[in-house]
């Protein structure tokens, strides 16, 4: 099979983990057949460098012709004083809503070999952690209605969701939960917000669709509290932009780190972006020090959704596995008697893992 993906390193870390990501999905393609074809295209800071702005339509069109897309992180100091359209997170943002990407799925998986670096009691996180968080992406505060007075001494964003919204990504997340352990959580703020109670109403109409799956109301609040008390409890959580913005790092920190927390942001065809949830880490760029596996899981995802690579995609996960079972670790996560190793190890040893199998 041909694959062709679109490649967008972005900056600080970006470049550092898609050359490793990049090597491993070079060694799946090898292993099972397939040949990608990488095509490379600048967003963020990295785009506002070179051509004056953070999603350059080249990069939206290279993007568009491409099977999937595979960005890094975008951001960082040198560009924080820029403002509005001009702000590096703008190209995230730009693909997302141009691609109809509504659907952005997170799963928070503790990996036993990593249970160390977990900060949450043994206690509490029990038999492990295996969450997957369902956000609307294109949606909510993030594309709302906005703006600042001219004195600057205000200034207002707003939050809205259609029906429409909440039904397509509602559906989804059931879809999930009925292929995982048929439970789900929808994250909302209904005691206060107008359309936190749309969206409670809407989840509840779709739920006539599920009626085996457990449908429970959480406030944000209250969810926030309960991911690090009891995470256990947790199956599928669906959950507005923000909220969900908000509840992946959370959730994230309990996998052992940010570092580890792979994402899919898809549309109604399947078509698919795939990043780890963290940022572009610019204090540790270039350094050797970030950890690529948030972003090999991404690849794993993009084989498993967009392109139905099951295996390949659990060859890709089992790597990771075995080197972590293996006692190696990249800073974020190395505890005592683990083994520290760099970015590029880290890619050289899950790319060996992936070719080593059997
Ligand atoms: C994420 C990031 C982005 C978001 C930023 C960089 C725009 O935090 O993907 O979680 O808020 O969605
Ligand atoms: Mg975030």
């Amino acid at each position: 099979m041909k694959l062709k993906i679109a490649v967008v390193p972005g900056d600080g870390i970006g470049p550092d983990i898609i050359t490793e990501a990049l090597k491993v999905l070079g060694e799946v393609g090898m292993r099972f057949g397939h040949r990608f074809d990488f095509s490379f295209y600048l967003a963020g800071g990295a785009a506002l460098d070179a051509v004056g702005e953070p999603l350059p339509e080249s990069t939206v069109l290279g993007c568009r012709d491409a099977d999937a897309i595979l960005l890094g992180a975008v951001g960082g100091p040198a560009w924080d004083h820029l403002e509005g359209r001009l702000r590096p997170e703008q190209a995230l943002l730009g693909l997302r809503s141009q691609m109809g990407l509504f659907c952005n799925l997170r799963p928070a998986v503790l990996h036993t070999e990593l249970s160390s670096a977990c900060p949450l009691k043994p206690e509490i996180i029990g038999d492990g952690l295996d969450i997957m968080v369902v956000r609307e992406l294109t949606g909510g505060i993030y594309f709302g209605e906005r703006g600042i007075t001219d004195d600057g001494e205000s200034a207002f964003d707003t939050m809205t969701y259609s029906v429409d919204e909440v039904k397509r990504i509602a559906k989804i997340a059931f879809e999930a939960a009925m292929k995982r352990g048929k439970k789900l959580c929808s994250v909302d703020k209904a005691n206060i917000l107008e359309n936190s109670r749309l969206w409670r109403r809407t989840v509840v109409e779709v739920s006539q669709e599920y009626p085996e799956v457990e449908l429970t109301h959480m406030y944000v609040d209250n969810a926030a509290m309960q991911l690090v008390r009891d995470p256990g409890q947790f199956d599928v959580i669906v959950t507005t932009n923000m909220f969900g913005d908000i509840l992946s790092d959370e959730a994230s920190m309990i996998t052992g780190s940010i570092g580890m927390l792979p994402s899919a942001s898809l549309n109604a065809d399947n078509f698919g972006m795939y990043e780890p949830i963290h940022g572009s880490a610019p204090d540790i760029a270039g350094k050797d020090m970030a950890n690529p596996i948030a972003t090999v899981l991404s690849c794993a995802m993009m084989l498993r959704y967009t392109f139905d690579l099951n295996s390949e995609a659990e060859a890709m996960e089992k790597a990771v596995t075995e080197v972590l079972a293996a006692g190696y670790r990249t800073k974020d996560i190395h505890t005592e008697g683990t083994k520290l190793v760099g970015t590029r190890k880290m890619g050289d040893l899950i790319a060996e893992a992936v070719k080593s199998q059997k």
